[in-house]
């Protein structure tokens, strides 16, 4: 978001016309789902800022009601468009954040975001609340499905990317959230405080925001907890120091879902209602999701001289920078027509991003299939679930649960259809085997037994649903839920080969089921075209190339297991659990195999602002032409303050044909081996770093690099 110079006079007109209620007004945001009507009605008769979760015509008549207002400011009209703009039924769903995250491939990732920024200006509206940039490092928590995964560098460039998409054709307004710390509450638990120091969120969670803001992200929203006991609503450090004035974010914060009313009612932070309100605004917060009561009481204390004006102006700057830089005030803004839609170009897009948003687990060589089966048994609880496989965030699950009888109107391929379309001439059976949260009852295991036992290969597709995944939805046990496990085992007991295919938001303890499976592909929540490109993995028509954006732990309890951790003195090892994740974060299998020679530095010494540029060779050594990601990592042999063994500071995607060897060449920043010292400063520390390169953080092979 950038706007001229010419704009912010403009702005400062404005605001010397408005009347402070004009002003708070647009510091108010409204959502009809949670109000009486008369409510709504006021908010939207007086003109307020914005407006979230209303559709197409809707939007429009609120649109032509604030054009009766004296200062005419158009409202900017919000949705969760998570991975599409998956709220409206007919719009193309796209895999979930933490499944686009698996392809490593952020010019996708940015097309998902244009593509996803079309189809929303089409339906009329102007801001979407994503990227999330939360980490998924407590992978107890209900909403990893919706993070790029658990490392940093990872969910920066995915965040830059995805934002500069949504961004870059002035169609809508990206809203990076939630900030900060979200992901990371204690135990898992949705909304609770993170136990975190400010180096900790410099170092950690800071970076994806970053750069996101530098992408031109236009808003940022307040997470719900709190960083070590103080409100992220009230975080004056984060919010307003760190965030606006150190990084130069220039758009405007919104909060969460009644975050300010929430400062009394749960957090009990203040003891009134008015005190909540102030606080919010000195603290940084610009527009007030929801909390209703925000407009009258910050209009009370403004008029009282309790609420600086300065502040209000500040906020109202911001707000009206987006709607100027969105061409709101525009009447000819530019507005795609509704047959965008899921257009075929933009299904085009979901096709490739889903391909590569595939992760080959496990393959004893059964895939691809080297023949056509007569008879192909799909089972399992998630071969033939739609919702199961679009996940969170979709008009299934917001803003209310919609009616069982509820149909995608696009064109979506569960599983089984995805079966059915590719393995046409085979004949498909299907048996749903057991439950995921209900009881299971034999009959129901036997059936898919017996169906398994007729076939020549068994598709099993298991994984979790809606229920287990979501706000609120943390799970204290990652085990598959239900008799899946019983189901794998009777299933590979019929001594049939069994590909397992996981429909699922979050990595889950699947070591029984693998042990049962000849090769399992982890598919996530795939949107309209995961069953599809499933299928597709297992008949050949691709090679698969994803891989894992977070790690899968063994057991429940080494949560959290993610790769980037301190070392410790005695190892880190449970005694009762075998040692390691079951799978590593960046881990992912091919149809081929790929080796990796002669890692070289550009230069062998560098300081602070060099790029140095990192360089292997990569030799597709089978016969098959394939994807690969070159993973780049660094260690900080010595540093004032503990440093990750091995962080992600680079990667790249290359094809590669069967037999061939291309030199794979990473630039390095040098800044990027910065650490945060104990004084919370961002320090390159001289000193030998080990600059490691590989297919997966089992094969690096390292370089050293002297940094002066
Ligand atoms: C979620 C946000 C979302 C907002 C608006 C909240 O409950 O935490 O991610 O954008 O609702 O729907």
């Amino acid at each position: 978001m950038k706007v001229s110079q010419e704009t912010e006079n403009k702005i400062t007109e404005m605001l010397s016309e408005m009347t402070v209620e004009e002003k708070i007004g647009q510091m108010q945001q409204i959502s009809y789902e949670s109000y009486r009507p008369e409510v709504f009605e006021r908010f939207r008769a007086l003109g307020a800022g914005s407006f979230l979760h209303v559709l197409g015509e809707e939007a429009d008549e609120i649109r032509a009601e604030a054009k009766k207002t004296r200062m005419q400011i158009p409202p900017i009209f919000g949705i969760d468009a998570i991975h599409g703009h998956s709220l409206c039924n007919g719009a193309v769903i796209f895999p979930s954040q933490l499944s686009a995250a698996c392809s490593w491939n952020p010019s996708l990732v940015e097309e998902m975001g244009s593509v996803t920024a079309r189809e929303v200006n089409a339906d009329g509206l102007d801001w979407v609340f994503s990227p999330v940039l939360c980490l998924g490092r407590d992978t107890r928590w209900g909403r990893v499905d919706e993070t790029f995964g658990e490392d940093p560098y990872l969910a920066g460039t995915m965040g830059e990317a995805i934002t500069k998409g949504y961004e870059k054709d002035g169609l809508v307004a990206a809203c990076l959230k939630h900030y900060i710390g979200y992901g990371e509450a204690t135990g898992g638990r949705d909304s609770y405080d993170t136990e975190v120091s400010i180096r900790k969120v410099r170092e950690t969670f800071l970076p994806p925001f970053r750069r996101a803001v530098k992408a031109g992200a236009s808003t940022v929203m307040t997470a719900y907890g709190s960083i070590s006991g103080i409100p992220m609503t009230l975080h004056k450090q984060l919010l307003r120091d760190i965030l606006k004035d150190e990084i130069g974010f220039e758009g405007f914060v919104v909060t969460d879902w009644y975050n300010i009313q929430s400062l009394r009612t749960k957090q009990k932070a203040v003891e009134s209602f008015h005190d909540g309100v102030r606080l919010a605004v000195e603290a940084g917060n610009d527009m007030s999701m929801n909390t209703f009561r925000f407009y009258d009481s910050a209009i009370e204390q403004a008029k009282a001289g309790k609420l600086s004006m300065q502040l209000i102006d500040e906020a109202v700057r911001r707000i009206l920078r987006v709607k100027f830089s969105l061409g709101l005030f525009d009447p000819d803004k530019k507005r795609l027509p509704r047959e965008v839609i899921g257009s075929p170009e933009h299904i085009e897009v979901n096709r490739k991003l889903t391909r590569e948003s595939l992760v080959l687990l496990e393959n004893d060589g059964i895939l691809p299939l080297k023949t056509k089966p007569k008879r192909i048994a799909v089972i399992g609880p998630n071969a033939d679930d739609i919702r199961a496989q679009y996940g969170d965030w979709t008009f299934f699950s917001h803003p209310n649960e919609s009616p069982a009888d509820c149909k995608p109107l696009g064109d979506y391929y569960t599983v089984l259809r995805g079966v059915k379309t590719v393995f046409s001439e085979s004949e498909v059976v299907y048996a749903k085997g057991c439950h995921l949260m209900e009881e299971t009852d034999d009959s129901m295991l036997a059936e898919a037994v017996t169906l398994a036992e007729s076939a020549d290969i068994v598709i099993a597709v298991i994984g979790d649903c809606l229920k287990q995944n979501g706000e609120g939805k943390d799970r204290a046990n990652l085990e598959l839920s239900g008799r899946q496990n019983e189901l794998m085992r009777r299933l590979k007991q019929t001594g049939k080969p069994v590909i397992t295919v996981l429909v699922n938001g979050k990595p889950l303890c699947i070591g029984e089921a693998v042990k049962n499976s000849d090769a399992v592909i982890e598919a996530f929540n795939g949107g309209d075209l995961g069953g599809l490109c499933v299928a597709e993995l297992i008949a050949g028509k691709f090679n698969p190339s994803g891989k894992l954006p977070i790690s899968f732990p063994r057991s429940s309890a080494q949560i959290p297991c993610y790769y980037n951790q301190y070392s410790g003195w005695h190892g880190g090892k449970y005694m009762d659990v075998e040692e390691g994740n079951l799978y590593d974060f960046g881990y992912g299998l091919s149809f081929t195999n790929f080796s990796y020679s002669n890692p070289t530095l550009s230069s062998a010494k560098a300081k602070a602002g060099d790029t140095v540029t990192v360089s292997v060779d990569i030799t597709n050594t089978g016969n098959i032409d394939g994807y690969e990601i070159a993973e780049l990592y660094y260690n900080d042999r010595f540093s004032s303050v503990l440093t990750p063994e091995k962080q992600l500071c680079g990667f790249t995607k290359l094809w590669i044909k069967a037999g061939e060897t291309v030199r794979a060449e990473i630039p390095l920043a040098v800044d990027e081996l910065s650490l945060i010292d104990a004084e919370g400063k961002t320090v390159l520390e001289p000193g030998v770093f080990d600059i490691m390169i590989g297919g997966s953080l089992a094969s690096l092979q390292t370089a050293e690099l002297i940094v002066e």
